[in-house]
């Protein structure tokens, strides 16, 4: 018995995250067991490294480590237990997130990243990625009307968020089965739509 693995993506300002709670109750209805959680954190140990992560400066590689060390605890401790018992789990972010922003924003070397997702998850891949895309203008317009402090990676350039937009889009592009983009510009209403129609032909 295995359950599924369901990951969301998107640049910051893509407006993801409300969409995650909305689909793990759709999923609740439909009988599923689920559980919610995000990267990076997800475990005790997992949210003090994201406290790090989002607000300490540190070297390209550190960040890069630290990003999979907090990956491992959360598939150790929650992600791999729950599927092994036919659970479903729904999370904000996964190591799309790490390809894109510490490989396309930072510019880490891909085969460091290709080593790493081989040591921590070599047997494990989301069963399907929604990677919510939008112009980076309207992503940054949003960003600037939170009114709250900005992490490390929200504070970056917009030069950054386009190269991190740009390797989503390549990766799903490369993985045209499991990663479906969704258009973040479109109405609330049609992205749910959206949402239940593509998890119904991937997973149920
Ligand atoms: P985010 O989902 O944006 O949290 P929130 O919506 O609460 O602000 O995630 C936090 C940040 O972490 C986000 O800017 C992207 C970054 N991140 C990486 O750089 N690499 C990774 O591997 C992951 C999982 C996240």
């Amino acid at each position: 018995m295995k359950g599924k693995f369901i990951t969301f993506e998107g640049i910051d300002g893509a407006g993801k995250s409300s969409h995650v709670e909305w689909l793990a109750d759709w999923l609740r209805t439909q009988g599923k067991t689920v559980h919610v959680t995000r990267e990076p954190g997800g475990t005790e140990l997992g949210e003090k490294l994201r406290t790090l992560l989002l607000n300490d400066p540190m070297h390209l590689e550190t960040e890069t480590l630290l990003m999979f060390a907090a990956r491992r605890e959360h598939l150790a401790r929650l992600i791999e237990p729950a599927l092994a018992r036919g659970e479903w789990v729904v999370c904000d972010r996964f190591s799309d997130a790490t390809y894109a922003y510490q490989g396309g924003g930072r510019g880490l070397d891909r085969a460091k990243f290709l080593a790493l997702e081989h040591w921590v998850h070599e047997h494990v891949q989301p069963d399907l990625t929604l990677l919510f895309d939008l112009p980076l203008d309207v992503a940054r317009e949003r960003i600037a009307r939170a009114s709250r402090v900005l992490d490390r990676f929200e504070q970056e350039r917009a030069d950054f968020h386009e190269r991190v937009r740009q390797a989503y889009l390549e990766r799903a592009s490369t993985n045209p089965l499991r990663i479906r983009t969704i258009d973040a510009s479109h109405s609330l209403e049609e992205i749910k739509v959206k949402i239940e129609k593509t998890v119904l032909e991937a997973c149920l």
